[in-house]
């Protein structure tokens, strides 16, 4: 998430949902500098345009079961009206059909990323797009689930975990050159800097680069498409997967059984 600093710093963001994906969305947020003003659950919404300690909230929320008592925020009573205030990007991350026709018109955030499945009906979508916002569609955005789990897949079928082959070859092989670095420099390292240089990746930093990969790629296919077709994201999502369907199909054969 590091390389989103500069975009995502400073952004006010409204998110809908504080379960598994949107504690997690709202916790990246803040970690890259951006202020979360509001939470939504399923009883109340907690709201502050000053920005929530999203550790805080949820600590609170464990204890009290509620939002409400929060410090200074403001508690609203119908969680579904906090997607309506102003912000920067709205994130719906609990159930299906959130904005809909009957509130679309009241939404004021210029990016919806869609966290949930399916949280904008059809028509509130063309709406949006209409309207010039950019939404970002759950078919892109929350495939990092189901991405690492096509990892997990991977490395079930091997019976090998990630790395084990080649991180101890990885770092021999940094090892010494480090060595010929170190005897052109005319300095030696310190134990601590050559451990940071050497350090074959673990596991689970496999899975995040391999993470990272994907969904950059993603995102620039989805992006191209939309930009060739001068469509929106979630038709150029849709096309570029039926176009991969299409291929895999016709290069495993299938279309001629
Ligand atoms: N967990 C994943 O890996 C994953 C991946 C992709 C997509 N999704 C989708 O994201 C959405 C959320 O999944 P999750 O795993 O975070 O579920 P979750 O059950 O952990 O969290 C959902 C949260 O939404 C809250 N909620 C329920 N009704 C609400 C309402 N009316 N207004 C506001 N909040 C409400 C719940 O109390 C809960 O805290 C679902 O649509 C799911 O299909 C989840």
């Amino acid at each position: 998430m590091t390389g989103l600093d500069g975009n995502i710093a400073g952004k006010s963001i409204i998110v809908q949902g504080f379960g598994n994906v949107g504690y997690w969305a709202a916790k990246f947020f803040e970690n890259n500098g951006a202020k979360i003003i509001g939470i939504g659950e399923h009883d109340v919404a907690a709201y502050d345009p000053k920005g929530l300690d999203i550790e805080a909230l949820f600590q609170h929320r464990a204890e009290k079961g509620t939002f409400r008592g929060f410090g200074s925020a403001e508690i609203i009573e119908e969680p579904i009206k906090l997607m309506e205030r102003e912000c920067d990007i709205l994130i719906p991350a609990a159930l299906e059909r959130q904005i809909g026709l009957k509130n679309v018109k009241n939404i004021k955030a210029k990016i919806i990323g869609e966290a949930a499945n399916g949280p904008i009906t059809p028509d509130a979508h063309d709406y949006l797009v209409s309207k010039g916002k950019v939404v970002i569609p759950d078919l892109l955005l929350n495939a990092g689930g189901v991405t690492v789990s096509y990892f997990e897949w991977l490395k079930n079928l091997s019976h090998v975990r990630f790395g084990r082959m080649s991180r101890k070859w990885e770092e021999a092989g940094k090892d010494k050159l480090l060595t010929l670095v170190e005897e052109n420099a005319g300095r030696q390292l310190t134990p601590q800097e050559r451990r940071a240089v050497i350090h074959g990746a673990e596991e689970h930093e496999l899975v995040y680069s391999g993470l990272e990969d994907t969904m950059i790629g993603a995102c620039e296919e989805t992006r191209a498409t939309a930009a060739l077709k001068n469509t929106d994201f979630r038709t150029a999502a849709i096309a570029n997967a039926i176009q991969k369907i299409s291929l895999v199909t016709t290069q495993s054969g299938q279309m001629f059984l």
